[in-house]
């Protein structure tokens, strides 16, 4: 049975949520039943596809991959991420978008980035039946504004913020938030005075769960972020196939008879 909305509200102080990002069918075949939530996160731009920032990320890519996600998984819960400017210009342009992605995708619910200037867009969505999760803090799609990718409460002023922009988009009526790249007293505190469940990313083990990057963990990724912990290096496995590949190609040995389309087995 797949999880649903209510199963992650139930997180809250409970056994941790585990989510990891998926952007394409093999590896969310592998991981979907360990895992609570599958992120369709947009991230796939600097994963996937090379990009320097989730900037140029557009909506056509994240249906694409969320689609993907939800027909090889029948366990977790699927959320896609809302890409730039798909939903900052309005709660109506907003509301669109999130609707032709879950009516394209299945998926279960959406991320949008942003704090208390975000709340009013949150609030709209949510009754209008799209479910939202929201993320703070550090925002990637802030990357320009922000001037790179900072750890972010790193004075009274700025950690008010956070716990305004964590309230706000409560009230709104998200059902979790990510907190990314905050330090553990902040995460700490965030994760007491809130009802929902906090999830976090490089945000300490203070929330009530954690998400990663998937090529993060398989030791896929060149220069991965220092919160991120590798669990398999994947990239020597692969290489090394590749290698042996070249090398039985190149000196005639591959394919022999049992790898021909007409084999005589
Ligand atoms: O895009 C993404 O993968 C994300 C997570 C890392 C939280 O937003």
């Amino acid at each position: 049975m797949r999880k649903t909305i209510i199963d992650i509200k139930a997180a809250k102080n409970a056994t941790p949520i585990v989510a990891l990002t998926a952007y394409t069918a093999p590896i969310t075949r592998l991981v979907d039943k360990f895992v609570d939530i599958l992120l369709v996160g947009d991230s796939l731009g600097m994963v996937i596809y090379g990009m320097e920032s989730t900037l140029p990320v557009s909506l056509g890519m994240m249906i694409n991959h969320g689609l993907a996600v939800v027909k090889s998984s029948s366990h977790a819960f699927v959320v896609v991420d809302m890409p730039f400017g798909s939903y900052q210009e309005s709660k109506e342009v907003a509301f669109n978008a999130c609707a032709k992605v879950i009516k394209e995708t299945g998926c279960q619910a959406v991320k949008i980035e942003g704090g208390s200037e975000m709340a009013e867009t949150i609030d709209f969505l949510v009754k209008r039946a799209i479910p939202v999760i929201g993320h703070i803090a550090l925002m990637p799609q802030f990357v320009n504004a922000l001037g790179g990718y900072r750890y972010q409460g790193r004075n009274n002023e700025e950690r008010e913020k956070i716990m305004q922009d964590a309230l706000a988009v409560e009230k709104a009526g998200a059902f979790a938030i990510v907190l990314e790249g905050v330090e553990e007293s902040l995460a700490r505190e965030i994760t007491t005075k809130l009802t929902i469940p906090t999830i976090g990313i490089g945000a300490s083990a203070e929330c009530d769960g954690q998400v990663l990057v998937i090529d993060d963990i398989l030791g896929l990724t060149p220069k991965p972020p220092k919160f991120a912990k590798q669990f398999v290096d994947i990239s020597k496995l692969i290489s090394d196939a590749a290698e042996s590949f070249a090398s039985v190609v190149r000196s005639r040995k591959f394919p022999d008879e049992t790898h021909c389309f007409f084999n005589k087995n």
